[in-house]
């Protein structure tokens, strides 16, 4: 059994965030991708065939992120893990929501860390080790943990909105979730709902084929067909590079072709609104695993769609991801999907990051 620990957010480490795959060091890798690719590289080259490529993609079945199952463990025991972590959690961040924050700094002035974050990520655990001892660990704030011959890796977002959560803004959340052979299998976001005085949570969860719950209650993605009747979402992290500056493009565009464009800070709840039917998408270029793991899933097991910004099948190590409800997919890869390609051929760094290099994934 072997065990390896490594902590991204350490100062050694925050370097690592940045670079290429290739530099990550001996604890993470670039797979060889091999994971059914949909062929669209042509659909955009000519704004001409837009019509064309529309009706196209309309047609398109986008490749399926989560597991086919979760594995040895029955779903149900294994949700009930990802549930009772992510409520661990949460209980720490309610606990320390109305009172003073100790801000440390990562990378940058923006890149904001806290107490809470380590106390809610070591309750969390706590309790995976608790349940599964032999499972490996992907934490935004302790790093990886665990034996890397398991074929569950749980990733762990202690608190996804830490800007917000400083500031008493609301829109953030603790976000859990494991995947089975490097596929999501099941998943947990509870978010923080409402402001100073009323703090409330609502919690989010799924499990690979046995669709997604709010509350208990099944939800949903939104039936809007057409980009110009929906609420889109979008996020930039916190590097500044060209990926972000495309984006703020995107943002642009975006704003004058649809009902709105909004940048809440959390991209967990952000995919947790498109599950439940409140806004029809959300993109990012730069998320890691831990901040996507969860949402996906969620946003897949309620109807929707999730692929690469530039219409590729979707890992959790990808360093793009863009998720819908579906019926608007295709729509917006129309704009996405170019500007995507664009940064690509301009050699913008688009490897797989943070894949524990040992850990078997069935792509
Ligand atoms: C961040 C949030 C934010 C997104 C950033 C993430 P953090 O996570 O999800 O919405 O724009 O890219 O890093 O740092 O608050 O856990
Ligand atoms: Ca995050
Ligand atoms: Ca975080």
């Amino acid at each position: 059994m072997g065990s390896s620990l490594l902590c991204p957010s350490s100062s050694a480490s925050i370097l690592l965030r940045m670079k290429s795959q290739t530099q990550l060091g001996p604890r993470f890798s670039i797979p060889n991708l091999n994971r059914g690719k949909i062929e669209r590289r042509n659909l955009f080259s000519s704004p001409s065939r837009v019509t064309s490529v529309r009706a196209l993609l309309k047609g398109t079945q986008y490749a399926r992120i989560g597991a086919e199952s979760t594995g040895p463990i029955p779903a149900k025991e294994l949700l009930g893990v990802v549930e009772l972590a992510a409520k661990t959690g949460s209980e720490v961040v309610m606990e320390a929501v109305n009172k003073p924050r100790n801000i440390m700094f990562k990378q940058g002035k923006s890149d904001l860390v806290t107490e809470t974050d380590k106390m809610s990520e070591a309750s969390i655990l706590k309790v995976v080790n608790g349940n599964f001892k032999d499972h490996l660990i992907l934490g935004e704030e302790g790093g990886l943990l665990g034996d890397v011959a398991s074929d569950y890796l749980w990733c762990i977002d202690p608190i996804d909105g830490t800007t917000n959560f400083a500031h008493g803004y609301p829109s953030f959340a603790v976000s859990v979730a494991v995947l089975f052979r490097g596929r999501p299998a099941a998943a947990c976001v509870v978010e923080f709902v409402g402001g100073p005085m009323c703090w409330n949570t609502r919690t989010f969860s799924a499990s690979a084929g046995g669709g997604t719950f709010c509350n208990g209650q099944k939800i949903q993605v939104s039936q809007t067909n057409k980009v110009e009747d929906s609420l889109l979402v979008t996020g930039f992290g916190y590097d500044h590079d060209d990926a972000w500056l495309a984006n703020i493009n995107l943002f642009k565009e975006f704003t004058d072709i649809s009902r709105g464009v909004r940048r809440l800070g959390a991209a967990a709840v952000d995919m947790s609104h498109v599950a439940l039917g409140i806004s029809e998408s959300y993109w990012e270029y730069r998320l890691k695993p831990w901040d996507v793991a969860a949402g996906v899933l969620i946003v897949e097991e309620a109807g929707g769609t999730v692929t690469c910004m530039d219409g590729e099948a979707f890992s959790v190590f990808d360093r793009s991801c863009l998720v819908s409800n579906g019926s608007i997919h295709g729509e917006l890869l129309e704009r996405i999907g170019p500007a995507t390609k664009k940064l690509m051929k301009n050699g913008i760094d688009f490897s797989p990051w943070f894949k524990p290099e040992e850990y078997a994934t069935d792509f």
